[in-house]
């Protein structure tokens, strides 16, 4: 241990807390309530099962991911076959006219809005019937060299003659690929006891070749940074949303996500700067504590783009926290040397690496506080231990990034029960300890 240390950042903590102020909202800005619904919701599964299934998808979102920055300035990329279960909560709105609500994964990772469309050439199995734009009057194509395409950007009306569609596509090396057509259609929101809000002229993109899965939905809503994502689309300048937790699984109460206006932060928040990626939404992880110890992390050990500042991401679409190997190998190592009792190699899933044998769920467990720019987040217990209580297993909820040129994922079992503001105007990210299901 080394108190000074400990002394400075407790100092520097009150400071910050007290500065730390929740941004004003703009008045003009639309107001939105959506409701959350986990992609596991009502599948009567056991915990087991459900942490299976969600380091499963983590896995598959991650292969996404990398996939994804290796190829940034290129064409974007929105699915892959090695990509299953990608995200963890789905919205439901309103695509055409007459209105037809269809299911989408909430991706903060990803930028368009676009579901499966009929007819679609061996496309993706979905629960809904697929979307044809020959039912609905509000629906019409984009033209590659309309004004609403170009401003999407280069990507969508790239090789593009006057007579052909605005386009996106994503081609993979094994030669599979997603791909299909920009379309301005009325999308309506609908939230809990007003009136829905309808948008017009919303660019969205109509998938008619598709490979990999769509776990339950029929589509993807992309909250990313750039002009075609759904916040950039809806001009706001902020969205929130607080992950109830879902073990125990008995809750029943869905979680939100507050768009615009109605988006806040909660009064203990603290704040860390978002930097700049026309995509993901990068922070900067400066340190780790397990317990007593205090582990600085040097630029060395972030992934390293563009000065190695970028090595972290913030997401709401994977559910396992992972780690780059070094940072991975010395959190571990301070868990191992605190926590008095056996490593077992018997696991809860592969994707956790770090589990002991125990018949007793101990009452001590080392702290994890992951220090960010000028904000800690102090996480509470539940968010990184489980205890399985038949296998008589303790498992902290650690992952090691495997894809060697991936960064930090700070995946959404970490943030429950912590409301989260993205503050896009003001490119800051807020969080604080809060009881989602009191909201
Ligand atoms: C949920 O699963 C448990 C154990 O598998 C079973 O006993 C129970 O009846 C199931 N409940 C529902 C509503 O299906
Ligand atoms: C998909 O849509 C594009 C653009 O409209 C079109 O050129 C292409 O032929 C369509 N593909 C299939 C398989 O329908
Ligand atoms: C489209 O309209 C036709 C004719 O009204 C109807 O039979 C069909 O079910 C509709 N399809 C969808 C996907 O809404
Ligand atoms: C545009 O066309 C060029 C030449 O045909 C080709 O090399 C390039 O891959 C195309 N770009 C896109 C985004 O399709
Ligand atoms: C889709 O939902 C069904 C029924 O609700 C469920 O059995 C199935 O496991 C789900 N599929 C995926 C990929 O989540
Ligand atoms: C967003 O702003 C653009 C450009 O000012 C405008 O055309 C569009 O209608 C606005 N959309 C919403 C939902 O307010
Ligand atoms: C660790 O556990 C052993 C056996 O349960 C006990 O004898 C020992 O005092 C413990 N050590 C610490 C540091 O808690
Ligand atoms: C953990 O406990 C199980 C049975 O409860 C036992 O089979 C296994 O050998 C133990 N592992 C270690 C490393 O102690």
């Amino acid at each position: 241990m080394r108190p000074n240390k400990r002394l400075l950042l407790f100092t520097f903590l009150t400071i910050f807390q007290l500065t730390s102020l929740t941004p004003p909202s703009s008045s003009n800005e639309l107001s939105l309530r959506l409701q959350l619904t986990h992609i596991d919701a009502g599948l009567n599964l056991t915990v087991h099962e459900l942490l299976r299934r969600a380091a499963a998808r983590s896995k598959a979102r991650i292969a996404l991911l990398a996939h994804i920055r290796k190829r940034e300035g290129q064409a974007p990329i929105f699915w892959g076959p090695k990509n299953k279960y990608a995200g963890e909560y789905l919205i439901n709105f309103d695509v055409g006219t007459p209105p037809i609500n269809l299911p989408f994964i909430v991706d903060t990772g990803s930028t368009l809005v676009w579901t499966q469309c009929n007819p679609c050439h061996n496309c993706m199995r979905q629960p809904v019937a697929l979307f044809d734009p020959k039912n609905s009057s509000s629906f019409s194509k984009l033209s590659c060299s309309s004004k609403q395409c170009l401003a999407l950007g280069p990507e969508y009306s790239s090789n593009c003659s006057a007579n052909l569609d605005c386009h996106f596509e994503s081609l993979y090396a094994d030669g599979t690929e997603t791909s299909g057509y920009i379309a301005s259609e009325e999308v309506t929101f609908h939230y809990s006891s007003e009136s829905p809000l309808s948008v017009s002229k919303f660019a969205i993109g109509c998938a008619n070749v598709s490979s990999g899965s769509l776990a339950n939905s029929s589509g993807i809503a992309g909250f990313g940074r750039s002009t075609e994502s759904l916040v950039s689309q809806l001009n706001i300048t902020r969205f929130s949303y607080c992950f109830i937790p879902f073990i125990p699984i008995k809750q029943t109460k869905p979680s939100h996500m507050l768009l615009g206006n109605a988006a806040f932060s909660s009064s203990k928040a603290q704040s860390t700067p978002l930097l700049p990626d026309n995509n993901f939404y990068y922070v900067s992880l400066k340190g780790i504590t397990v317990g007593l110890k205090w582990f600085p992390l040097r630029p060395g050990f972030l992934w390293n783009k563009k000065g190695g500042s970028r090595g972290t991401i913030f997401d709401s679409g994977s559910f396992n926290t992972f780690l780059r190997p070094e940072v991975f190998k010395v959190v571990r190592k301070a868990f191992v040397s605190q926590i008095n009792l056996t490593v077992t190699n018997e696991k809860l899933t592969a994707e956790y690496q770090l589990c002991f044998n125990t018949s007793m769920n101990p009452k001590k467990i080392p702290k994890l506080v992951l220090h960010f720019d000028g904000a800690n987040m102090d996480l509470p217990r539940e968010n990184y231990v489980v205890y399985d209580a038949k296998k008589k297993l303790l498992c902290v909820l650690i992952a090691e990034e495997t894809d060697k040129s991936a960064p930090n994922i700070i995946g959404n079992f970490y943030q429950q029960n912590m409301n989260v503001l993205y503050d896009l105007k003001n490119q800051r990210l807020f969080f604080g300890p809060t009881q989602c299901d009191r909201l």
